[in-house]
């Protein structure tokens, strides 16, 4: 019997990140597109409208300031762990270096809200869009194919055919994944480009006040509305094993992602509801309202095309994390370990690749989970807290490991983080926290029933078997 709170040694991940089967391609700019991939998307380009409307009006540009600071804390923190202990798995392995393990399997447990409920709301999202679009062209869905039961229909065939194809895609390779991801954030910018190009010169400031109509309250409501258009940046961590120079290219990747989708955030916002008054912006499809409402109709088709495309990545990347974190998990033997078995031609973990598409496709194909995106943030708020706390254990447990990347005054900032991300999950809803809490027994029961045992099996993953 062993404890459930033993740790694993930080030397332990370091060795074995040498040992991965993964492919090392990816470089600082891969990272820097990856984050850009994943964080803009259904947050920006459907939910701001609604955050203007309903919770704050032109506040909602302070919302974006308040998350925007609250997940700046943590991406110095995962920076600073990502650069030191450059493994997959993200949080739940810097937990179980730190935390122990029953804590490392629950901060994994809450993962999973993050990677597939996200993966599989945004497919959603993803799928809506594609259904009007088919349906404009002349080629509309019947209903039972188009909407999940609680709507009416049967599947949503959509997204899940969107999450099959990716699951394809990751399986063949994360260089063939890259590049996808290149093309898509391209296109996906050039969207938010045009939208700025076209609304910005319409601007009325008059239209910014009152700027607080909702007082702070609303901007406190609306900030989770902007948190979830920040989800993402912490993936990132997810690659270190595949990045050529993961000392430099993942804090480069976390910081630099954040930064620039915090400037186009609030840009968008200010525009958003300086071209229309706030009350008008209650749709899921804020930029194309606002730039028909100055007459762009062509502009509004051209950036929904470009909005298919840039969801596409906000999957790609959240599937490809998920996938990352089960195999982490089977390598300590927290889930079996024969799922973590690498491709030997694609070097990729092919098994749980295919168990994550899966799951994925089941809850975006028969659930409607949009308004579930509470719940990837208290998940990812969760996570947040732990790599805070595990950056300044560390520092005070562990000084003398080398920290490629430093979090600035850690005393300060990573006890900042963790208040932040606190006071971000107080202000969530009573039933996201019901359902986040009866998530969290249930992976208790996975953990007492199932991982614990099997974990006291064997520590080492057996190299062999990871070899596929
Ligand atoms: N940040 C991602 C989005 O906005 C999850 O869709």
């Amino acid at each position: 019997m062993h404890s459930i709170f033993r740790t694993k040694p930080v030397e332990h991940y370091i060795d074995l990140a040498k040992k991965t089967r993964l492919s090392r391609s990816l470089t600082s700019l891969d990272l820097v597109l990856m984050g850009i991939g994943v964080i803009v998307g259904t947050g920006i380009f459907v939910f701001t409208g609604i955050g203007a409307a309903k919770y704050a009006g032109p506040g909602l540009m302070l919302s974006f300031v308040l998350s925007g600071l609250t997940c700046a804390f943590a991406a110095l923190a995962y920076a600073e762990l990502a650069s030191m202990v450059p493994i997959t798995g993200s949080a739940y392995s810097y937990a179980s270096t730190v935390l122990g393990e029953i804590v490392a399997w629950i901060v994994g447990w809450a993962l999973i809200l993050e990677y597939s409920i996200g993966a599989a709301a945004v497919a959603t999202g993803w799928s809506d869009y594609v259904t009007d679009l088919l349906e404009a062209a002349g080629f509309p869905l019947a209903q039972h194919l188009s909407a999940a039961p609680a709507e009416g229909g049967f599947i949503d065939l959509m997204s899940v055919v969107i999450i099959a194809l990716l699951t394809i895609l990751l399986c063949l390779g994360i260089r063939e994944s890259a590049r996808f991801n290149r093309v898509i954030v391209t296109i996906k910018l050039l969207v938010v480009a045009v939208f700025i190009i076209l609304a910005a010169p319409k601007v009325n400031p008059a239209l910014w006040s009152p700027f607080l109509p909702y007082g702070w309250n609303g901007v406190v409501a609306g900030a989770s509305v902007a948190f979830f258009a920040y989800v993402g940046f912490d993936t990132l961590a997810n690659s270190a094993e595949e990045c050529k120079n993961p000392a430099r290219a993942l804090p480069i990747g976390i910081l630099g992602s954040l930064v620039i989708v915090t400037v186009l955030y609030i840009t968008v916002t200010a525009i958003m509801t300086g071209v229309v008054p706030y009350q008008a912006l209650g749709s899921g499809a804020p930029v194309s309202v606002v730039l028909k409402s100055v007459g762009y109709n062509i502009g509004a088709v051209i950036t929904g095309l470009g909005i298919v495309f840039g969801l596409t990545t906000v999957i790609l990347v959240l599937m490809y994390s998920q996938s990352r974190l089960f195999l982490a998990l089977s390598r300590d033997g927290l889930l079996p370990r024969f799922v973590g078995r690498v491709h030997p031609k694609y070097k990729t973990p092919w098994l749980v690749t295919i168990a994550s598409g899966v799951i994925i496709a089941s809850l975006a194909g028969f659930f409607t989970l949009d308004v579930l995106a509470e719940l990837v943030n208290i998940g990812t708020l969760f996570a947040f807290i732990a790599v805070s706390l595990g950056v300044l254990i560390l520092r005070i447990k562990r000084p003398d490991l080398p920290r490629p990347f430093r979090c600035p005054l850690p005393m300060v900032i990573t006890p900042l983080a963790v208040i932040s991300c606190a006071y971000l999950m107080y202000n969530l809803s009573s039933t996201t926290w019901r359902f986040f809490l009866v998530w969290m027994a249930l992976g208790i029961l996975v953990y007492v029933f199932y991982s614990y045992g099997n974990t006291e099996k064997k520590d080492e993953p057996d190299p062999e078997e990871m070899a596929g």
